[in-house]
């Protein structure tokens, strides 16, 4: 496993699950993982160290959390000598690596996506909005931070003049495009290189405070399933947006294998696709995860070979998710880090706790160590009985200036009851 984060904590307890109980290796992993896995001290960026440790621990099959190594290269470069991997070739990964690219393939494909211009220059960006909130779009990978839904002239302007001309995040070219409203899915399938099988529907929160409220985060939180995107719901949007889209990177002799997240808003003219990730989300994965009965190893193993998904049915516990994250001070705008964490030990039985950015001391005490610092995960009957269940978990473990929200999943238990 690749990366060190929640969502790479949830894959991995994913794939420590399947019967055929793997030996399972992090890098760099953390504080968390380092009790279910045994772990690397190498960076998800060293491509080079990472296709080393490969060969010298004879590691069978990799499977790649986060973005950055897909779009660099790690699954071509473990290739090459001839190892196995679960993600997309740096080709098929431009699909985030450039919101443009993505832009494009989804106009040749057919697949709906807000009107977009891509602009080089401030004057022709504001030119081409066309009212407001306006969407602004950096065009490379930005961690979450590259969108901005610009209130006014005087925001879209700076926003551009950040993005252009200070090129905060080092790319020359920002995405315009139409703002849309409604209900907000994430909807991920698993990949061949020539089909798309879609998981369960999830829901994130990117905004810090309760009511969508405050700055764009890494996400607060997240549920699964979703009320009124039942599996017939799924398998419908997954056919308009996913397939044209894993066709088309097909014929271009680019075909894509791994995780295709789409982002997706649901519009009264039918759903509309804000972005696509090319790997699980964060944290919706420690709420999807959970729920998945079919062997995720296995999966992975059949979504690395061309056409292996042709016979793979997935199996879902029927019961919700909910899942908490406990962000440390400061967060998202800094990290209070070395907080020490309190009440780990006393979470109840049956509540999931995945680790996002602690650290151990040598004194064996768990400390923060990064923005989003744990995730909280239950299952419950129902929306209400699984929030009940995570909010329970997650007020027994504490630290100084943690933050949460307390709205993960309120609409869904009003709609579903
Ligand atoms: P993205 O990273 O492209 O998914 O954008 C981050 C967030 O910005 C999304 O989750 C939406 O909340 C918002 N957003 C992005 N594109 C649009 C759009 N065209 N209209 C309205 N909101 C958007
Ligand atoms: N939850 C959003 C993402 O993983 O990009």
């Amino acid at each position: 496993m690749v990366g060190g984060g929640g969502r790479e904590h949830a894959i991995v307890r994913a794939l420590g699950r399947s019967p055929r109980r793997p030996e399972l290796l992090c890098a760099p992993g953390n504080a968390g993982i380092a009790a279910d896995a045994r772990t690397l001290e190498i960076a998800a960026a060293d491509l080079d160290g990472l296709v080393q440790a490969v060969a010298d621990q004879s590691i069978d099959f990799t499977v790649v959390g986060p973005e950055a190594p897909l779009v660099a290269g790690l699954v071509d470069a473990l290739a090459e000598e001839g190892h196995r991997a679960f993600g997309p070739s740096a080709a098929a990964a431009r699909l985030e690596g450039s919101k443009q690219f993505a832009k494009q393939v989804m106009d040749a494909a057919g697949v709906p996506t807000p009107a977009w211009r891509a602009v080089e220059d401030v004057e022709t960006g504001m030119r081409a909005i066309g009212g407001y909130p306006a969407v602004i779009k950096a065009d490379g990978l930005a961690a979450g931070k590259g969108v901005v839904l610009a209130a006014d002239e005087a925001e879209a302007r700076a926003t551009l003049q950040s993005l252009l001309v200070e090129r905060r995040f080092g790319t020359e070219r920002v995405i315009v495009e139409e703002c849309l409203a409604g209900e907000e899915l994430s909807l991920l399938a698993l990949c061949d290189g020539r089909r798309a099988v879609p998981m369960a529907p999830a829901q994130d929160y990117k905004r810090i405070f309760d009511d969508d409220r405050g700055p764009n985060t890494g996400g607060m939180g997240s549920y699964s399933p979703v009320p009124g995107i039942d599996a017939a719901a799924a398998g419908e949007i997954a056919a308009a947006v996913h397939q044209p889209v894993i066709d088309e990177l097909a014929a271009r002799g680019t075909p894509f294998h791994g995780v295709l997240y789409a982002g997706l808003m649901l519009t009264d003219e039918g759903p509309r696709v804000l972005e696509f990730n090319v790997r699980f989300g964060d944290p919706e994965t420690q709420a999807i995860l959970p729920r998945l009965r079919s062997d995720l190893l296995e999966l992975a193993e059949h979504a690395a070979r061309a056409g292996g998904l042709a016979d793979a049915r997935l199996d879902w516990d029927p019961r919700w998710a909910v899942t908490i994250v406990l962000a440390s001070a400061g967060y998202p705008e800094s990290a209070s880090t070395g907080d020490p964490i309190s009440g780990l030990d006393a979470v109840p039985p049956g509540i999931e706790v995945t680790h996002a950015g602690t650290t151990v001391k040598a004194d064996g005490t768990a400390v923060t160590g990064g923005g989003r610092v744990l995730n909280v995960t239950a299952l419950g009957d129902g929306p209400q009985a699984a929030r009940e269940a995570a909010y329970a978990g997650a007020d027994v473990i504490d630290f100084p200036g943690r933050q949460l929200r307390r709205d993960i999943a309120a609409r869904a238990a009003e709609r579903v009851r």
